[in-house]
C-alpha cells in the first residue's frame, strides 16, 4: 500500500446548470476563458483521465508528451502513446504518489467523477450558466460532505458566449 495522503486530489470539471459535461464525446459549448482558467489549474500537477476522456476531442491538447498522466481502463491490451495505463483508479492514484506527485488533477470524465467523489480533497469547477442538451453529466454534490468554499462569477462577453462561474468545493469530513 502507498501512502498517498501528502498528494492533494483535485476533481477539476467544468459543468453546465443541468450538469451537463458532455455529448458525443467532446464538449458542448466553447468557452476560451473556461479552457485558460481549466489548462492553468492543471499546470504542474499530475493528471487522471478516463480512457474515453483520453480519447474525447480534448484529449490531444491537454494529454501531451509534456504532460505526466495516468489513464484508466479496463481493457489490459490498452496501449496508449504517452501517460501511464492502470486498471483502476485506485491503482492511478498510487502510480501518481510513486511517481512523487504533489498534486493530482481527476479530470474525468462522469465514469470517473463519479467513482472519485470519496477520494478526492477537493473540486474546482466551473459553472457554465445555461441548460445543454448531452449525454455525460456531472455527479450531484453531496452537500454533507462538501463545502463551497470560493465563487467568482463572471458575465458573458464577446468570446464566452455564457455567464461562468469559477467554484471551488473542499470535502468536510
Ligand atoms: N466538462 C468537463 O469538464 C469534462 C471533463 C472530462 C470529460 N468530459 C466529457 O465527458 C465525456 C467522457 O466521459 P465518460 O464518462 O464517457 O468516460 P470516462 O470517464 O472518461 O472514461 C470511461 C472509461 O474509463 C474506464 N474506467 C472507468 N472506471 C474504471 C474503473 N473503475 N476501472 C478501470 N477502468 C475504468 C473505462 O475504460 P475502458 O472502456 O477502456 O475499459 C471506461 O469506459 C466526453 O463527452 C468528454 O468530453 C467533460
Amino acid at each position: 500500500m502507498v501512502y498517498t495522503r501528502n498528494m492533494q486530489k483535485i476533481i477539476v470539471a467544468a459543468k453546465s446548470d443541468n450538469r451537463v459535461i458532455g455529448k458525443n464525446n467532446q464538449l458542448v459549448w466553447n468557452m476560451p476563458a473556461d479552457s485558460k482558467f481549466f489548462l492553468s489549474t492543471i499546470e504542474g500537477t499530475y493528471l487522471l483521465t478516463g480512457r474515453r476522456t483520453l480519447e474525447s476531442s480534448q484529449g490531444d491538447e491537454v494529454f501531451g508528451p509534456h504532460r505526466e498522466f495516468v489513464i484508466i481502463t479496463r481493457n489490459k491490451n490498452y496501449q496508449a502513446d504517452n501517460g501511464k495505463v492502470r486498471y483502476s483508479i485506485e491503482e492511478g492514484i498510487e502510480t501518481a504518489a510513486k511517481d512523487g506527485a504533489k498534486v493530482l488533477s481527476i479530470l474525468g470524465g462522469a465514469k470517473i467523477y463519479e467513482q472519485s467523489m470519496d477520494l478526492a480533497d477537493k473540486m474546482i469547477l466551473t459553472e457554465i450558466h445555461g441548460i445543454f442538451d448531452g449525454d455525460t453529466f456531472f455527479p450531484e454534490i453531496d452537500l454533507t460532505k462538501w463545502k463551497e468554499t470560493s465563487r467568482i462569477r463572471y458575465e458573458k462577453d464577446a468570446e464566452n458566449p455564457y455567464d461562468y462561474s469559477f467554484v471551488v468545493y473542499e470535502r468536510t469530513e
